[in-house]
């Protein structure tokens, strides 16, 4: 990884006067790069969904500077969630929680509840710092495609459609934060990160019922993008294997005449959630039809192993 030059004291003040005028700023965060927008601003929220060509009912998560400004944001926070935001905050945590009289429902998609969130990241602590205010910020990727970890892949997906692309190097997680719905008596985790199911549960102190795939069937699932079977999609086809299997199966698809890569996949989980997304971009190629992904080790499908493997089953879904 070559040396990475952070945004100026002056280049983060600049994006927070385009967030102020409805401006749509992407910044790094641990996990991987948000695009944002003033999130009580209707013109930057409109510009959002439209920049990401995103459905206006899907809800975007507010970034705040501090964990103080929860209670602007929201009402009625239990105190399973103020556990979850001191034990992790700033860090990859998403709480949902039911949402004050200041959010705007463009920023919930209509549901009564918002997603908040205190990144862990220097530049988007300072872009954040510097604002004051919260920032309504989805990945910085069309709607559909894989997160953004670096600047080079908002540039790629979104173009012009950013006024301001604040570069702050690869993101250390790499794969998007843990969701936690605390706006039920029921905690449940609507999306795995590198904050695992046993470490919420350890820190409530008690079961987190994990709400997998929204379908009509399931009345009461949350319209979450990230929740529906097929989402994080490369354009080639992409199929799943145990490591030591990978091989074996890239050399029997080739063996039927497909154009096989093999993902070039760190046995390290955390490496591997690091390099994930760039990899799958770097492998999704015109010539190719088939990407074959290891999971990671069973040993290693907790915390951000298991986010890994929900990422390429979700990828691989046909
Ligand atoms: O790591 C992350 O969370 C990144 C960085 C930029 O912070 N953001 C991110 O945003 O992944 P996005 O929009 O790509 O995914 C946010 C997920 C979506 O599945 C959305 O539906 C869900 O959070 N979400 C947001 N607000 C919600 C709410 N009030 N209720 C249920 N789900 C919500
Ligand atoms: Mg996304």
């Amino acid at each position: 990884m070559g040396a990475v030059t952070v945004p100026t004291p002056a280049e983060i003040e600049r994006a927070a006067a385009c967030l102020r005028r409805g401006g749509l700023v992407a910044f790094p965060t641990e996990t991987v790069y948000g695009l944002g927008a003033h999130a009580t601003n209707a013109d930057g929220m409109e510009r959002l969904y439209a920049a990401k060509d995103r459905p206006r009912s899907h809800p975007v998560i507010v970034h705040l500077a501090h964990a103080e400004q929860v209670d602007d944001w929201a009402v009625d926070v239990p105190l399973g969630a103020r556990a979850l935001a001191a034990a992790c905050w700033p860090g990859p945590l998403t709480l949902v929680l039911r949402r004050s009289g200041r959010v705007p429902d463009a920023v919930t998609g209509g549901e009564d509840t918002v997603g908040l969130r205190v990144p862990d990241q220097p530049v988007a602590a300072a872009l954040l710092a510097a604002f004051g205010d919260g920032v309504a910020a989805p990945s910085a990727n069309r709607f559909g495609r894989v997160s953004p970890t670096t600047a080079a892949h908002v540039r790629a997906d979104l173009g012009d459609h950013v006024d301001m692309v604040l570069d702050g190097g690869p993101c250390r997680v790499g794969v998007e934060s843990t969701i936690v719905d605390c706006s039920t008596d029921r905690p449940r985790l609507l999306r795995t990160g590198a904050i695992g199911r046993d470490h919420v549960e350890a820190i409530v102190g008690r079961r987190v019922v994990a709400s997998v795939a929204a379908s009509d069937a399931d009345a009461d699932a949350p319209r979450a993008p990230g929740t529906l079977p097929r989402h994080y999609a490369p354009v080639a086809a992409l199929e799943v294997t145990t490591r030591d299997r990978v091989a074996g199966h890239a050399a029997s698809l080739r063996g039927a005449g497909r154009r096989v890569v093999v993902l070039d996949a760190p046995t390290d989980p955390q490496e591997y959630g690091r390099v994930l997304y760039a990899r799958l971009r770097e492998a999704d190629a015109p010539d190719v039809d088939v990407i074959v992904a290891p999971l990671p080790d069973i040993a290693d499908q907790v915390g951000v192993g298991a986010a890994i493997v929900d990422r390429l089953r979700r990828a691989a879904h046909p």
